[in-house]
């Protein structure tokens, strides 16, 4: 809904998008929704990028891309997205859902894993959804005042719909103490991807490079992807099967999403699983 509502209050008819191909789906819609001419790169393909930028006559610009890639788990090269959208004055809109209150300093998202300069510029629409890592629900969007207030005044899937409810908004207070104090959280998470890697080495069937929560195993054939998915789960170990089209044709893969939560038997169990049912 921020997505939708951002994208259309922000660029129209005359006006074009420039997205990355794996973006989130909700991006992709309200692309779709905003009518402006819509324009996919290659994944991180800023070479591509750049080109589309220096061609077009469009009257707005607008970039679009995750800042964690939803379903690969790699960050998107955010400094130089800035520096591409400063150079050919377009908007850059990023989706920060799984980089927030889990990367950068305190959590603060992908954002603060930059240099102060690309982290302030003018140009950034940051979007971040509040119901992962802040275990909550909504999003919001920090942006320069101007575009704050444009986004209140027409963006209309904010508009015409009832606010959050308060009880929401006392309890992500809550979770916001959380993620500002709790580095250990942070801690553990990272031990825990360490350990996933680490013991998933000798499988046949590699994780995607990722530094994130979200470590994409990829299978592959779809089938098999939704078997290892049943057999896992059969063993309460629930990492589901993700398939076309949500991901490429024979990318199928098991999309394991670590949390601070999870224990060190919690991955022990999860590797030896996998390792057995390779091995079977
Ligand atoms: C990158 C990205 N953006 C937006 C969303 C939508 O967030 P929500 O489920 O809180 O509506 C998701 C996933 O749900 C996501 O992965």
């Amino acid at each position: 809904m921020a997505n939708i509502g951002a994208v259309t209050a922000l660029v129209g008819r005359e006006d074009a998008i420039f997205a990355d191909k794996l973006n989130h789906a909700s991006l992709n819609d309200a692309a779709l929704l905003s009518r402006a001419r819509f324009i996919r790169y290659p994944h991180l393909d800023l070479t591509k990028l750049e080109k589309h930028l220096a061609a077009t006559d469009a009257r707005r610009k607008l970039v679009i891309s995750d800042a964690v890639f939803s379903m690969e788990g790699d960050i998107a090269p955010i400094q130089q997205l800035v520096a591409l959208c400063e150079r050919y004055r377009a908007f850059l809109l990023l989706d920060d859902a799984h980089g927030f209150g889990v990367l950068g300093q305190q959590g603060r998202g992908s954002l603060f894993m930059l240099n102060q300069i690309a982290n302030h510029s003018p140009n950034i629409v940051y979007m971040a959804t509040l119901g992962k890592a802040a275990g909550v629900f909504g999003a919001f969007i920090a942006a320069q005042a101007e575009i704050v207030e444009t986004l209140i005044q027409s963006a209309r899937s904010y508009i015409y719909t009832t606010a959050t409810p308060p009880l929401l908004s006392h309890a992500l207070l809550a979770s916001l103490k959380l993620i500002e104090q709790d580095e250990w959280r942070r801690e553990t998470l990272a031990r825990n991807i360490a350990q996933l890697k680490e013991g998933l080495q000798s499988l046949p069937w590699k994780l995607l490079p990722s530094n994130t929560p979200i470590q994409p195993l990829l299978i592959g054939d779809s089938n098999q992807a939704v078997q290892i998915s049943q057999r896992l789960r059969e063993q309460g170990l629930l990492v589901p099967a993700i398939r076309p089209p949500t991901v490429p044709q024979g990318a199928a893969r098991l999309r394991i999403s670590l949390s601070a939560a999870h224990q060190s038997q919690d991955v022990t169990r999860l590797t030896q699983a996998l390792l057995e049912l390779a091995a079977s």
